[in-house]
Protein backbone atom coordinates (compact mmCIF):
# COMPACT_ATOMS: atom_id res chain seq x y z
CA UNK A 1 0.00 0.00 0.00
CA UNK A 2 1.31 3.22 -0.73
CA UNK A 3 1.79 5.80 1.82
CA UNK A 4 -0.59 8.14 1.76
CA UNK A 5 -2.83 5.66 1.03
CA UNK A 6 -2.08 3.33 4.38
CA UNK A 7 -2.46 7.32 5.89
CA UNK A 8 -5.43 7.63 4.48
CA UNK A 9 -7.23 4.41 5.50
CA UNK A 10 -5.70 4.20 9.14
CA UNK A 11 -7.11 7.62 9.68
CA UNK A 12 -10.64 6.11 9.58
CA UNK A 13 -9.63 3.35 12.19
CA UNK A 14 -10.43 4.56 15.87
CA UNK A 15 -7.66 3.45 18.09
CA UNK A 16 -6.76 3.47 21.66
CA UNK A 17 -3.48 4.95 23.04
CA UNK A 18 -2.04 3.46 26.55
CA UNK A 19 1.82 5.48 26.71
CA UNK A 20 1.88 8.62 25.94
CA UNK A 21 2.68 11.58 28.22
CA UNK A 22 0.42 14.48 27.87
CA UNK A 23 3.60 17.12 28.34
CA UNK A 24 5.52 15.22 25.37
CA UNK A 25 2.29 16.13 23.45
CA UNK A 26 2.41 19.99 23.73
CA UNK A 27 2.78 20.93 19.92
CA UNK A 28 5.99 22.43 18.73
CA UNK A 29 3.91 25.81 18.42
CA UNK A 30 3.36 25.90 21.76
CA UNK A 31 6.78 24.78 23.47
CA UNK A 32 8.03 27.80 21.19
CA UNK A 33 5.26 30.30 22.93
CA UNK A 34 6.70 29.13 26.10
CA UNK A 35 10.77 29.49 25.05
CA UNK A 36 9.76 32.83 23.73
CA UNK A 37 8.41 34.14 26.88
CA UNK A 38 11.09 31.77 29.45
CA UNK A 39 13.95 34.37 30.60
CA UNK A 40 17.61 33.78 29.36
CA UNK A 41 19.40 31.86 31.72
CA UNK A 42 22.30 29.23 31.16
CA UNK A 43 20.02 26.45 30.86
CA UNK A 44 17.69 27.56 28.16
CA UNK A 45 18.68 25.66 25.00
CA UNK A 46 18.66 28.21 21.71
CA UNK A 47 15.96 27.46 19.85
CA UNK A 48 13.00 24.36 19.93
CA UNK A 49 15.41 22.18 17.73
CA UNK A 50 18.36 22.52 20.20
CA UNK A 51 15.64 21.39 23.08
CA UNK A 52 14.31 18.59 21.12
CA UNK A 53 18.03 17.07 20.24
CA UNK A 54 19.48 14.22 21.99
CA UNK A 55 20.39 10.56 21.79
CA UNK A 56 20.24 9.24 25.13
CA UNK A 57 17.46 8.89 27.66
CA UNK A 58 19.11 10.67 30.65
CA UNK A 59 19.15 13.82 28.08
CA UNK A 60 15.66 13.60 26.53
CA UNK A 61 14.66 13.61 30.65
CA UNK A 62 16.58 16.82 30.97
CA UNK A 63 14.45 18.40 27.75
CA UNK A 64 10.94 16.61 29.33
CA UNK A 65 12.08 18.46 32.85
CA UNK A 66 12.97 21.79 31.09
CA UNK A 67 9.45 21.64 28.88
CA UNK A 68 7.56 20.76 32.59
CA UNK A 69 9.97 23.97 34.03
CA UNK A 70 7.98 26.29 31.31
CA UNK A 71 4.68 25.61 32.61
CA UNK A 72 4.27 27.93 35.31
CA UNK A 73 0.53 28.91 35.68
CA UNK A 74 -2.15 26.94 35.82
CA UNK A 75 -4.22 27.69 32.57
CA UNK A 76 -0.65 26.31 30.73
CA UNK A 77 -1.70 23.29 32.23
CA UNK A 78 -5.53 23.74 31.10
CA UNK A 79 -4.16 24.94 27.58
CA UNK A 80 -1.84 21.53 27.42
CA UNK A 81 -5.08 19.63 27.28
CA UNK A 82 -6.12 21.42 23.63
CA UNK A 83 -2.89 19.83 22.34
CA UNK A 84 -2.95 16.76 23.66
CA UNK A 85 -6.57 16.34 21.39
CA UNK A 86 -5.27 17.76 18.37
CA UNK A 87 -2.87 14.92 18.22
CA UNK A 88 -5.64 12.67 19.26
CA UNK A 89 -7.79 13.52 16.69
CA UNK A 90 -5.14 13.91 14.65
CA UNK A 91 -4.54 10.00 14.82
CA UNK A 92 -8.08 9.18 15.30
CA UNK A 93 -7.31 8.00 18.93
CA UNK A 94 -10.27 7.84 20.85
CA UNK A 95 -9.22 6.33 24.25
CA UNK A 96 -6.36 7.08 26.00
CA UNK A 97 -4.41 6.73 29.09
CA UNK A 98 -2.36 9.38 29.50
CA UNK A 99 0.71 9.90 31.86
CA UNK A 100 0.69 13.31 33.64
CA UNK A 101 3.98 13.35 36.09
CA UNK A 102 2.81 15.91 38.63
CA UNK A 103 6.60 16.20 40.53
CA UNK A 104 8.35 19.02 38.60
CA UNK A 105 5.42 21.25 39.10
CA UNK A 106 4.82 20.19 42.46
CA UNK A 107 8.88 21.55 43.13
CA UNK A 108 7.62 24.77 41.16
CA UNK A 109 5.22 25.20 43.47
CA UNK A 110 1.97 23.73 42.05
CA UNK A 111 -0.15 22.36 44.38
CA UNK A 112 -1.88 18.70 43.53
CA UNK A 113 -5.26 19.69 44.07
CA UNK A 114 -4.74 22.94 41.92
CA UNK A 115 -3.62 20.82 39.20
CA UNK A 116 -5.99 18.09 39.56
CA UNK A 117 -8.78 20.72 39.45
CA UNK A 118 -7.72 22.25 36.30
CA UNK A 119 -6.92 18.86 34.55
CA UNK A 120 -10.20 17.39 35.60
CA UNK A 121 -12.00 20.26 34.34
CA UNK A 122 -9.68 20.55 30.78
CA UNK A 123 -10.54 16.79 30.48
CA UNK A 124 -14.26 17.44 30.42
CA UNK A 125 -13.74 19.90 28.13
CA UNK A 126 -12.05 18.39 25.29
CA UNK A 127 -14.57 14.94 26.05
CA UNK A 128 -17.33 16.30 24.92
CA UNK A 129 -15.91 18.81 22.24
CA UNK A 130 -14.12 15.63 20.41
CA UNK A 131 -15.64 12.99 21.59
CA UNK A 132 -12.94 10.75 22.87
CA UNK A 133 -11.98 9.73 26.44
CA UNK A 134 -9.06 10.54 28.06
CA UNK A 135 -8.10 8.67 31.66
CA UNK A 136 -5.21 9.71 33.18
CA UNK A 137 -2.34 7.58 34.99
CA UNK A 138 0.22 9.17 37.58
CA UNK A 139 3.74 9.30 36.85
CA UNK A 140 5.17 8.94 40.48
CA UNK A 141 8.15 8.94 38.72
CA UNK A 142 11.68 7.27 39.73
CA UNK A 143 13.80 10.53 39.20
CA UNK A 144 13.01 12.28 42.47
CA UNK A 145 13.36 8.82 45.04
CA UNK A 146 11.03 6.91 46.71
CA UNK A 147 9.90 9.69 49.12
CA UNK A 148 8.56 12.24 46.62
CA UNK A 149 7.14 9.08 44.62
CA UNK A 150 4.96 7.98 48.11
CA UNK A 151 3.91 11.58 48.17
CA UNK A 152 3.04 11.61 45.10
CA UNK A 153 0.69 8.58 45.68
CA UNK A 154 -0.98 9.77 48.63
CA UNK A 155 -1.73 13.38 47.10
CA UNK A 156 -3.81 11.18 43.68
CA UNK A 157 -5.16 9.57 46.53
CA UNK A 158 -6.05 12.18 48.67
CA UNK A 159 -7.54 13.88 45.56
CA UNK A 160 -9.19 11.07 43.65
CA UNK A 161 -10.63 12.16 40.99
CA UNK A 162 -12.45 9.97 38.47
CA UNK A 163 -10.33 10.39 35.40
CA UNK A 164 -7.50 9.01 37.25
CA UNK A 165 -7.18 5.39 36.76
CA UNK A 166 -3.49 4.54 38.55
CA UNK A 167 0.15 5.36 38.42
CA UNK A 168 3.30 4.36 36.67
CA UNK A 169 6.76 4.80 37.14
CA UNK A 170 8.36 6.93 34.74
CA UNK A 171 12.36 8.76 34.69
CA UNK A 172 15.58 7.61 35.09
CA UNK A 173 15.25 3.80 35.48
CA UNK A 174 19.04 2.91 35.96
CA UNK A 175 18.90 6.05 39.10
CA UNK A 176 15.62 4.74 39.92
CA UNK A 177 15.35 0.69 40.31
CA UNK A 178 12.00 -0.31 40.33
CA UNK A 179 12.60 -2.67 43.41
CA UNK A 180 12.69 0.25 45.65
CA UNK A 181 9.15 1.26 45.00
CA UNK A 182 7.39 -2.39 46.66
CA UNK A 183 5.96 -0.17 49.36
CA UNK A 184 4.50 2.73 47.10
CA UNK A 185 2.59 -0.10 44.56
CA UNK A 186 1.51 -1.93 47.33
CA UNK A 187 -0.39 0.79 48.89
CA UNK A 188 -1.85 2.06 44.91
CA UNK A 189 -2.98 -1.43 44.18
CA UNK A 190 -4.53 -2.08 47.90
CA UNK A 191 -6.71 1.41 47.47
CA UNK A 192 -7.59 0.22 43.87
CA UNK A 193 -5.34 2.14 41.40
CA UNK A 194 -4.12 0.08 38.41
CA UNK A 195 -0.46 -0.20 38.21
CA UNK A 196 2.16 -0.22 35.51
CA UNK A 197 5.92 0.81 35.09
CA UNK A 198 8.33 1.48 32.38
CA UNK A 199 10.80 -1.49 32.91
CA UNK A 200 13.76 -2.37 30.47
CA UNK A 201 14.06 0.73 28.12
CA UNK A 202 17.64 0.98 29.71
CA UNK A 203 18.36 -1.31 32.05
CA UNK A 204 18.41 -5.34 31.18
CA UNK A 205 15.65 -7.88 32.12
CA UNK A 206 16.27 -7.94 36.00
CA UNK A 207 14.26 -4.36 35.67
CA UNK A 208 11.28 -6.48 34.28
CA UNK A 209 11.11 -8.77 36.58
CA UNK A 210 11.48 -6.38 39.48
CA UNK A 211 8.34 -4.53 38.16
CA UNK A 212 6.65 -7.52 37.27
CA UNK A 213 7.53 -9.47 41.01
CA UNK A 214 7.79 -6.80 43.65
CA UNK A 215 5.62 -3.83 41.81
CA UNK A 216 3.44 -6.31 40.55
CA UNK A 217 2.46 -4.31 37.40
CA UNK A 218 0.16 -5.07 35.08
CA UNK A 219 1.73 -3.73 31.97
CA UNK A 220 5.11 -3.38 31.07
CA UNK A 221 5.84 0.50 29.54
CA UNK A 222 8.84 -0.18 26.55
CA UNK A 223 9.85 -4.04 28.01
CA UNK A 224 12.87 -3.59 24.92
CA UNK A 225 15.47 -5.72 27.06
CA UNK A 226 13.25 -8.64 27.75
CA UNK A 227 14.49 -10.12 24.25
CA UNK A 228 17.50 -10.68 26.15
CA UNK A 229 15.48 -13.31 28.50
CA UNK A 230 13.74 -15.96 26.89
CA UNK A 231 11.87 -17.36 30.26
CA UNK A 232 11.18 -13.52 30.47
CA UNK A 233 9.94 -13.73 27.05
CA UNK A 234 7.73 -17.05 27.47
CA UNK A 235 6.31 -15.41 31.26
CA UNK A 236 4.86 -12.23 29.06
CA UNK A 237 3.33 -14.48 26.15
CA UNK A 238 1.73 -17.33 29.72
CA UNK A 239 0.49 -14.60 31.56
CA UNK A 240 -0.72 -11.88 28.78
CA UNK A 241 0.92 -9.26 30.38
CA UNK A 242 0.91 -6.38 27.44
CA UNK A 243 4.23 -4.75 26.59
CA UNK A 244 3.36 -0.68 25.49
CA UNK A 245 6.56 -0.92 22.94
CA UNK A 246 7.36 3.00 21.66
CA UNK A 247 9.40 1.89 18.80
CA UNK A 248 10.67 5.82 17.95
CA UNK A 249 11.17 6.34 21.30
CA UNK A 250 13.56 3.43 21.34
CA UNK A 251 15.67 4.36 18.04
CA UNK A 252 16.21 8.03 19.54
CA UNK A 253 17.36 6.73 22.90
CA UNK A 254 19.68 4.28 21.48
CA UNK A 255 20.26 2.13 24.08
CA UNK A 256 19.42 -0.98 22.68
CA UNK A 257 18.01 0.15 19.21
CA UNK A 258 19.70 2.36 16.90
CA UNK A 259 17.02 1.07 13.43
CA UNK A 260 13.82 0.18 13.77
CA UNK A 261 14.51 -2.89 11.78
CA UNK A 262 16.45 -4.14 14.78
CA UNK A 263 13.31 -3.86 17.59
CA UNK A 264 12.46 -7.01 19.15
CA UNK A 265 8.71 -6.01 18.56
CA UNK A 266 8.25 -8.07 15.34
CA UNK A 267 10.08 -10.92 17.33
CA UNK A 268 7.68 -10.19 20.62
CA UNK A 269 4.83 -10.45 18.46
CA UNK A 270 5.47 -13.22 16.23
CA UNK A 271 5.96 -15.51 19.58
CA UNK A 272 3.09 -14.31 20.83
CA UNK A 273 3.29 -11.21 23.53
CA UNK A 274 0.48 -8.63 23.89
CA UNK A 275 2.03 -6.42 22.02
CA UNK A 276 0.72 -2.28 21.96
CA UNK A 277 1.77 0.24 19.90
CA UNK A 278 2.68 4.20 21.46
CA UNK A 279 4.52 6.86 20.34
CA UNK A 280 5.57 7.99 24.01
CA UNK A 281 6.38 11.11 23.93
CA UNK A 282 5.06 12.46 19.62
CA UNK A 283 6.25 16.01 20.19
CA UNK A 284 10.06 15.30 21.56
CA UNK A 285 10.29 11.90 19.50
CA UNK A 286 8.70 13.57 16.61
CA UNK A 287 6.22 11.08 15.33
CA UNK A 288 2.68 9.74 15.32
CA UNK A 289 0.86 6.47 16.07
CA UNK A 290 -0.14 6.21 12.43
CA UNK A 291 3.63 7.33 11.78
CA UNK A 292 4.44 4.34 14.38
CA UNK A 293 2.32 1.83 11.80
CA UNK A 294 3.69 2.66 9.04
CA UNK A 295 7.52 2.09 10.35
CA UNK A 296 6.06 -1.54 11.28
CA UNK A 297 4.75 -2.14 7.97
CA UNK A 298 7.88 -0.84 5.92
CA UNK A 299 10.28 -1.57 8.11
CA UNK A 300 9.06 -4.72 9.99
CA UNK A 301 6.92 -5.99 7.63
CA UNK A 302 3.78 -6.27 9.64
CA UNK A 303 1.07 -7.20 7.16
CA UNK A 304 -2.47 -5.38 7.05
CA UNK A 305 -4.45 -7.54 9.31
CA UNK A 306 -1.31 -8.21 11.40
CA UNK A 307 -1.37 -3.95 12.13
CA UNK A 308 -5.02 -4.00 12.61
CA UNK A 309 -4.60 -6.85 15.77
CA UNK A 310 -1.95 -4.50 17.01
CA UNK A 311 -4.40 -1.94 16.84
CA UNK A 312 -7.05 -3.98 18.42
CA UNK A 313 -4.40 -4.97 21.25
CA UNK A 314 -4.46 -0.64 22.22
CA UNK A 315 -7.63 -1.86 23.03
CA UNK A 316 -6.91 -5.32 25.21
CA UNK A 317 -4.63 -4.26 26.92
CA UNK A 318 -6.51 -0.70 28.42
CA UNK A 319 -8.12 -0.72 31.86
CA UNK A 320 -11.35 -0.58 30.02
CA UNK A 321 -13.73 -3.24 31.04
CA UNK A 322 -14.47 -6.18 28.83
CA UNK A 323 -17.46 -4.43 27.91
CA UNK A 324 -16.05 -1.29 26.42
CA UNK A 325 -12.94 -3.28 25.14
CA UNK A 326 -16.00 -4.98 22.95
CA UNK A 327 -17.39 -2.25 22.00
CA UNK A 328 -14.37 -0.42 20.83
CA UNK A 329 -13.23 -3.68 19.06
CA UNK A 330 -16.36 -3.92 17.18
CA UNK A 331 -15.69 -0.30 15.94
CA UNK A 332 -12.23 -1.31 14.65
CA UNK A 333 -14.01 -4.02 13.21
CA UNK A 334 -16.56 -2.18 11.36
CA UNK A 335 -14.10 0.76 10.05
CA UNK A 336 -11.52 -1.92 8.81
CA UNK A 337 -14.08 -3.91 6.66
CA UNK A 338 -15.29 -0.46 5.00
N1 LIG B 1 11.00 7.02 29.96
C1 LIG B 1 11.11 7.55 31.16
N2 LIG B 1 10.52 8.67 31.50
C2 LIG B 1 9.77 9.29 30.61
C3 LIG B 1 9.61 8.78 29.34
C4 LIG B 1 10.26 7.58 29.00
O1 LIG B 1 10.14 7.04 27.89
N3 LIG B 1 8.80 9.64 28.68
C5 LIG B 1 8.49 10.63 29.54
N4 LIG B 1 9.08 10.42 30.71
ZN1 LIG C 1 7.08 6.78 28.60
Amino acid sequence: MKKDEFYSFLRKIPKAEIHLHAEATLSRKTVQALLDRTPDSPAKPASVEKLFSYNNLKDFITSFLYVQGMITKLSDLEAMFDDVATYLKANNIVYCELFFSPSMFMKKGFAFPDMIDVIQKAIAKVEKRDKLTIKLIIDVSRTFGVENAQSNLESTLKHKAPMVIGIGLGGDEEKGPAKLFGDVYAEAIKRGLHVVAHAGEVVGPESIWDALNTLKVERIGHGLSAIQDPKLVQHLVEKQIPVEICLTSNVITQKYVTKAEDHPVRAYFDQGVLVVINTDDPTFFDCSIIDEFWILHTKLKFTMPEIKQLIINGFKASFLTPAQKDAYIAQVETAWGK
